[in-house]
């Protein structure tokens, strides 16, 4: 892939913003390609971040044909730049645009626009103990109709935001809530597809959770309403007796985390047993309470691992063993991220230095 790269304006030393929250802070480039049915994909240009011109039309604002992708560069120790198993993020956003009737985009062009962006806003990478520049690639239809069917023009973009940790706490655990009525993703729908209507559909149930003093929603599946499906926009897992880590079997209505992938191909090597399964929401609060199930976290790219120490069900609170990060969750985290950052060998062959120094 051709990268027509134009000039910035404004070339003045960056200065990052404290605290960074999470993506709120623009870069100052933003990468983009157009695809039209028939010529495929072209013009992939990285140049000032700047609005898009669509047309009220355009078929994202109506079919809500959109698809997104997250990843993260990290500052290695030696000043350079690491990315994490951006050929997933690849391979993950393809089988979405499949789900979503929109067209492939190359694997090997994701990675290199992706390295070839970073590679040019090194300087946005944050220096703080776990910040990292977040990597948003999209892809939106772009066709000016108001038919329901799938587009003929699509734009992919991807764009960058210097991040603190997720959680305003840091690694401090989160409260959950069980969510009883409303469903994030269906058999058969769209739940294993990163597209943009599964949080259009996640919102309602999340800000009743926030307003009840929860942080995230505890996704149970749609047809029984018995099955643990995520944790919010995360996957979860359970700690059995301290050594053994559950998490709920990929059902279809689950996002595969690449995050989730990684700690269950690391926890062995690490000496904990791994397994995937049904998990009946009845049966985990029942283990969670007699002291079996020693811990709960998230696992996503944001957060890395967030431990759950409070989990809301049925109108009542329980609090998993005392309620504070445990020891499983605080190795895993640490593990991973000192692969991601460069500060521990990389056996699995995650990683991919960039070698421009930021
Ligand atoms: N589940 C949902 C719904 C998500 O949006 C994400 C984040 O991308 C995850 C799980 C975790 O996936 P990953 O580890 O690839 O970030
Ligand atoms: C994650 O990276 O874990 C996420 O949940 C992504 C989210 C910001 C959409």
């Amino acid at each position: 892939m051709q990268i027509r790269i134009e000039p910035l304006a404004d070339e003045s030393p960056v200065v990052l913003p404290e605290p960074l929250g999470f993506g709120r802070v623009p870069t100052r480039r933003i990468l983009t390609c157009r695809y039209e049915a028939g010529r495929g994909w072209a013009d992939a240009e990285i140049g000032p971040r700047q609005h898009f011109v669509l047309d009220p039309a355009a078929q994202i604002f109506h079919c809500g044909q959109g698809i997104f992708e997250g990843t993260k560069a990290y500052l290695r120790p030696d000043g350079r730049i690491n990315l994490f198993r951006p050929d997933a993020n690849a391979a993950r956003f393809n089988r979405s645009a499949e789900r979503m009737a929109m067209p492939n985009f190359p694997e090997a062009d994701f990675v290199t626009a992706i390295e070839t962006l970073v590679a040019l806003e090194h300087a946005w990478t944050p220096r703080t103990d776990a910040a990292s520049l977040y990597i948003r690639p999209v892809m939106i239809a772009a066709e000016p109709t108001l038919e329901v069917r799938s587009s003929r023009e699509y734009i992919f973009y991807v764009v960058l935001t210097p991040t603190g940790p997720f959680f305003a706490g840091g690694f401090e655990p989160v409260a959950v809530r069980v969510e009883e009525h409303h469903v994030r993703a269906a058999p058969g729908g769209t739940g294993e597809a990163k597209t943009i209507g599964n949080y259009a559909a996640s919102l309602y149930a999340t800000e009743a959770a926030r307003v009840a003093g929860y942080q995230q929603v505890l996704w149970l599946d749609a047809v029984e309403r018995r099955f643990v499906e995520e944790a919010g926009a995360m996957n979860v897992a359970f700690v059995y007796g301290g050594k053994e880590i559950v998490t709920p079997a990929l059902s279809g209505s689950i996002l595969p985390g690449i995050t989730r992938d990684s700690l269950l191909r690391l926890a062995p090597d690490l000496g904990y047993a791994v397994r995937e399964a049904r998990l009946d929401i009845d049966e985990v609060i029942a283990d969670i309470e007699s002291g079996r199930i020693t811990e709960v976290f998230c696992m996503g790219t944001a957060a890395v691992v967030a431990p759950i120490g409070r989990i809301g069900h049925h109108g009542r609170d329980v609090i998993v063993a005392d309620g504070r990060s445990g020891p499983v969750a605080t190795r895993l985290h640490r593990t991973l991220t000192d692969i991601q950052y460069g500060r521990a060998p990389d056996p699995y062959g995650w990683i991919r230095v960039l070698d421009t120094v930021a």
